[in-house]
């Protein structure tokens, strides 16, 4: 049997997954997106060659990948098509590897017009509590279409008839809140229909059902990797709530976004920054306003790969990291950006928390965001290293503060580090163990 191994990002996202995962396809032969949309922002780097994907799942770049969106994804038609035609016209030829899942969902205009005006209110308003700070891409409500049962999936592009009216009775809906709540122009029927029917025919030629194609691949002894979007404290459930996006980014969104059952998984590998940084509003304890900052910022090029947004950093928090472990069952690590910490004086991590109001330790995350308001970060301080390790490849090459900063990391948490990432090209990478290497 092939086995299934799940990639995903076990802080706020860009842990570099997209890196990783291009790296490994070379041992699979499918990648399949399970969740999020063009929210994402996957960055490779071949051959000194910087390609950012959004939607298209990362690995796409082997002939040999055939890549996968599915029944979880949003899947934008313009966004996803540009993206598709953006890879062909440089020659990677893609179109007949691609295959998305008769039952993702349609984001459509008046998604992306419902998160931008809504964002924009609340913004104004300066409500910090309510401001999200997201990337205004639709996601949002796209998913909430969804739940509310009013979405259009890509096999409503068979039923035309039923599409139509489905389109006419949201855009009430959307027209109705633009108008009278937002105080906003009304989008129209037309314009809408026009992005469906320009790309239907493409979508259609590419639509099918996921689920079966990934049993029958295992049954081939061809493997598959899950690529995770966004990361865990994104998800909708286990995330810093409401500072999340609106889908299952967990290990658990992998089974319910693709249409294959929990007992599938073979393995799950964390991604993980050895600093952490999110984008947007949220709680973030161990965020640094300080040259700290500024130093990742510079040498970790800390911009969104979507939105261009700077990313917010601070050092890497293990009661955090130990949450991820335990909602993904992660069976692994993966260690990026470890240059980034080169000619720090001291690194540090934070092991537990400590409440502002009685002074008692913590070694769990709060539920409530509010609740992270009374707690401080308690840190450990390691001695950091001048030597650069960009573009090492062998642990024991790397300068011995950097093998004590890893070594550390792997007893606090208690689960292997398999590979460690030492700059953003596919070759910058040391494997250390071989739990990945006799899977796949
Ligand atoms: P993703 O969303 O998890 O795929 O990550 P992003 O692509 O949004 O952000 C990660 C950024 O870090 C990208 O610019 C990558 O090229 C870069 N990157 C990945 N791994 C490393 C690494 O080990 N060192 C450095 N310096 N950059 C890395
Ligand atoms: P990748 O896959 C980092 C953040 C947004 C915002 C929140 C909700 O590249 O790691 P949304 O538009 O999803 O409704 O925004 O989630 N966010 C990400 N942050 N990396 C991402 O993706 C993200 N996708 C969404 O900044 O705080
Ligand atoms: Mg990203």
């Amino acid at each position: 049997m092939g086995k299934n191994i799940i990639v995903l990002g076990t802080q706020w996202g860009d842990e570099g997954k997209g890196k990783i995962i291009d790296l490994l396809s070379n041992r699979v032969n499918y990648i399949v997106r399970y969740q999020g949309g063009h929210n994402a922002g996957h960055t490779l780097v071949v051959n000194g060659k910087k390609i950012v994907l959004h939607l298209i799942p990362s690995g796409i770049l082997r002939k040999n990948i055939t890549g996968i969106l599915g029944n979880g994804v949003v899947i934008s038609p313009y966004v996803f098509l540009n993206e598709v035609n953006m890879l062909e016209k440089k020659g990677y030829f893609i179109k007949n590897r691609i295959k998305i899942s008769n039952s993702s969902f349609l984001l459509l205009k008046y998604h992306e017009l419902m998160d931008i005006f809504r964002e924009e209110q609340l913004k104004k308003k300066s409500d910090n509590d309510f401001y999200i700070g997201t990337t205004c891409r639709g996601i949002g409500p796209a998913y909430e279409d969804k739940i509310a049962r009013r979405g259009i999936r890509i096999s409503d592009l068979n039923h035309m008839d039923l599409l139509i009216s489905k389109l006419h009775r949201n855009l009430d809906f959307y027209n109705f809140l633009f108008r009278k709540y937002y105080k906003k122009p009304i989008i129209e029927f037309d314009s809408v229909m026009k992005e469906i029917l320009d790309t239907r025919n493409e979508l259609l030629k590419m639509a099918t059902d996921i689920s079966t194609i990934l049993i029958d691949a295992n049954k081939k002894n061809k493997n598959v990797i899950f690529e995770g979007a966004q990361g865990t404290f994104l998800d909708i459930d286990h995330g810093t709530y409401p500072y999340v996006t609106s889908s299952n980014s967990t290990s658990g969104g992998a089974s319910t976004g693709s249409g294959i059952g929990p007992r599938s998984f073979d393995y799950i590998l964390g991604v993980t920054k050895c600093y952490l940084t999110r984008v947007g509003s949220g709680p973030f304890l161990t965020e640094q306003l300080n040259e700290i900052d500024s130093h990742f910022f510079k040498f970790g090029k800390e911009l969104g790969s979507s939105t261009g947004r700077r990313r917010r950093t601070g050092w890497l928090d293990l009661p955090l990291l130990r949450k991820s472990i335990q909602v993904n069952s992660i069976s692994s690590l993966c260690l990026t950006k470890l240059d980034v910490l080169d000619g720090l004086k001291n690194i540090k991590i934070c092991v537990s928390y400590r409440s502002l109001k009685n002074n008692k330790k913590f070694h769990e995350v709060p539920d409530h965001y509010k609740d992270w308001e009374d707690l401080e970060p308690i840190y450990e301080i390691l001695p950091g290293w001048n030597d650069r390790t960009k573009g090492i490849k062998l642990f024991s090459l790397l300068p011995k503060n950097a093998q004590n900063y890893i070594r550390i990391i792997e007893e606090l948490v208690k689960i292997p580090i398999d590979i460690i990432s030492t700059g953003p090209d596919r070759l910058d990478t040391i494997f250390l163990r071989s739990f990945l290497n006799k899977l796949i």
